[in-house]
């Protein structure tokens, strides 16, 4: 097993990696009280939830178990676990554990957040991309119909438990969508690692559990480095979003529906890396190693014909814009990105032409 700490003063926590980690001793010592509400969906709870009940044996616990899916991401699911909470009349030093993917972890995250001003809660991440991405670093929150993620709080984890094992049974395009979360950590901040990941992808779609795990440390390693530093995203930790401006207008424009969250930010990194290009900041060379490793990942490339106008109204409804003005994480060079609003607009007419095939 791995360790990994955030620092975060009082709130550092660790982040467990390795196989055979659904254990009594691992979580235990972060558990405040003795009421332990598990949050999961029916998916998970029929692979994973006896194991992680029985692991919990010595507490008074519950469960509650979700319909599966990003559109139950909302404040009505919320309200169900808050029900739940109050009818078995949890306390203040209750624990929520999250067993599932994203989606369960941040809906689960955010009712930590608010019930009774804020319990303790657990991530236990069973698809890659929240082993690497949503279960570190505390981004908690649940969807409005209006905009994916716009209710929410920074809440962290008391600890994170990444059990490779609980990879075997993802379907084989939510580890590629995974992969893309993976991939990002290389392009923005870590050439090493991008080289790693090169020679590293096909023993990583072969789920090699040791690949996994070194892809699962090196990514949250990245990831806790720059949540410790920038916490609350007041400036780094907006280089996590790398092709998410780009993916998000894809999947809105899609309707959540046919293309998956890593699917769209992959097509959007490589619309990053194309635009990065178009400013002189990498070379072609560069642009064929991004497109050669998303390839091998299996990823889309190409984002569906969207017309630029509507791309960039699209763009346009994004957390990062500031004063009306977009902003967008762009690669300096390959393992170093930079977010900026100080861009050449033609580069961007240029990469959202050649993408729309004008
Ligand atoms: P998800 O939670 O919907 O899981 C994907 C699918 O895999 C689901 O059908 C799920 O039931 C199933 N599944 C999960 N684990 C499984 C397993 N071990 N075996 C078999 N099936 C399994 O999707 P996701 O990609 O994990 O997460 C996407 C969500 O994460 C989005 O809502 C996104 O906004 C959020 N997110 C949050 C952050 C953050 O910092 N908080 C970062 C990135 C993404
Ligand atoms: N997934 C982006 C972040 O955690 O900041």
């Amino acid at each position: 097993m791995r360790t990994l700490t955030v620092d975060l003063g009082d709130r550092s926590y660790p982040i467990y990696i390795g196989t055979e980690l659904l254990r009594a001793d691992l979580i235990a010592p972060h558990i405040a009280g003795r009421q332990v509400l598990i949050v999961t969906n029916d998916t998970i709870a029929a692979l994973y939830l006896e194991r992680v009940q029985a692991m919990l044996a010595g507490f008074e616990t519950a469960s509650v178990v979700l319909p599966d899916g990003e559109r139950h991401k909302t404040l009505e699911t919320a309200s169900r676990v808050y029900d739940v909470l109050l009818e078995r009349r949890f306390d203040r030093q209750s624990t929520l554990v999250a067993l599932g993917g994203g989606v369960v972890g941040d809906l689960t995250g955010f009712v930590a957040a608010t019930y009774q001003r804020g319990v303790h809660f657990i991530q236990i991440p069973t698809t890659l991309l929240a082993q690497v991405d949503s279960s570190v670093g505390g981004k908690t929150g649940v969807n409005h119909p209006l905009g994916k993620n716009m209710i929410g709080a920074f809440h962290q984890p008391r600890c994170v438990l990444a059990d490779m094992d609980t990879l075997t049974t993802l379907p084989e395009r939510e580890l590629k969508a995974g992969l893309a979360e993976v991939i990002k950590y290389g392009l923005i901040m870590d050439p090493e690692f991008l080289a790693w990941l090169e020679t590293s992808m096909p023993a990583l779609l072969a789920r090699d559990p040791e690949a996994l795990a070194q892809a699962v440390e090196r990514s949250c390693r990245d990831k806790a480095a720059v949540v410790g530093r920038d916490e609350r995203e007041a400036g780094d930790r907006a280089l996590l979003n790398l092709g998410h401006t780009f993916g998000h207008a894809i999947e809105t424009e899609t309707g959540y529906q046919s293309w998956l969250h890593g699917e769209a930010v992959a097509a959007g990194m490589h619309m990053a890396a194309h635009m990065s290009r178009e400013l002189g900041w990498l070379t072609e060379a560069d642009l064929a190693r991004v497109r050669a490793l998303l390839a091998a990942a299996e990823l889309p490339l190409q984002p569906p014909a969207i017309a630029p106008d509507r791309f960039r109204e699209l763009m346009a409804v994004d957390k990062k814009a500031l004063g009306g003005r977009l902003r967008l994480v762009l690669l300096r060079a390959l393992g170093e990105a930079v977010v900026t609003g100080d861009f050449d607009d033609t580069a961007l007419a240029r990469t959202l032409a050649h993408f729309a095939g004008a």
